[in-house]
């Protein structure tokens, strides 16, 4: 699995540092606010696990899976809810875990979805931003680091499902997916 991968970018060393790092941040902003911290599955599982470990102030933890898929009449229309929230969002807080901000789609669609349920506030944390690739307007409000526009892997992120258990960020090489 290590020899399909062309670079490490961040070792998981420099991820866990990182992550501290935002937790520290987060703490101090969400310090007696009791949100509810939502992992989205499954690219976020690594990270929000890493990452709620950290936090040391009153949350709940809840979860949604998505899935994206292509359709050209709807921006906000490629992304399905495969699982929802099984907390109540409305007046709360409400923390979004993500590995990676890519077009904006998938966070987008939750901003909306919890938005509509009359969340008091809505903010993301992303391990990763690949802003080359946006497609609409939507950033997260904490991001640990900005990546460049190739095919990202590990601590979470996968390729046709694999590689979410390697414990860094990597490239992965261009012979694994071109043939
Ligand atoms: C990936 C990633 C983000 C989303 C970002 O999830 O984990 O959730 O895509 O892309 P976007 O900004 O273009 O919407 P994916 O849908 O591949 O599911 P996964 O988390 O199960 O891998
Ligand atoms: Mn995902
Ligand atoms: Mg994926």
């Amino acid at each position: 699995m290590n020899n399909d991968i062309e670079q490490v970018l961040y070792s998981q060393e420099e991820v866990n540092q990182r992550i501290d790092e935002l937790a520290a941040t987060l703490t101090a902003k969400y310090q007696g606010e009791f949100p509810v911290v939502v992992p989205v599955m499954t690219g976020a599982m690594m990270f929000a696990t890493e990452l709620m470990k950290r936090l040391p102030f009153k949350l709940n933890i809840d979860y949604v899976d998505v899935s994206s898929y292509e359709d050209n009449s709807q921006s906000s229309g490629r992304v399905r809810l495969l699982r929802d929230l099984s907390h109540d969002v409305n007046g709360r807080p409400v923390l979004i875990i993500e590995d990676i901000v890519d077009t904006g789609h998938t966070l987008q669609f939750l901003n909306k979805l919890f938005a509509s349920r009359g969340a008091k506030s809505i903010e993301t944390c992303s391990l990763l931003d690949k802003p080359a690739r946006r497609e609409v307007e939507v950033n997260a409000d904490y991001v640990g680091f900005e990546v460049p526009n190739e095919f990202i892997v590990g601590y979470g992120l996968d390729y046709d499902g694999l590689y979410r258990n390697l414990p860094y960020v990597g490239i992965l090489k261009r012979s694994v997916y071109e043939n």
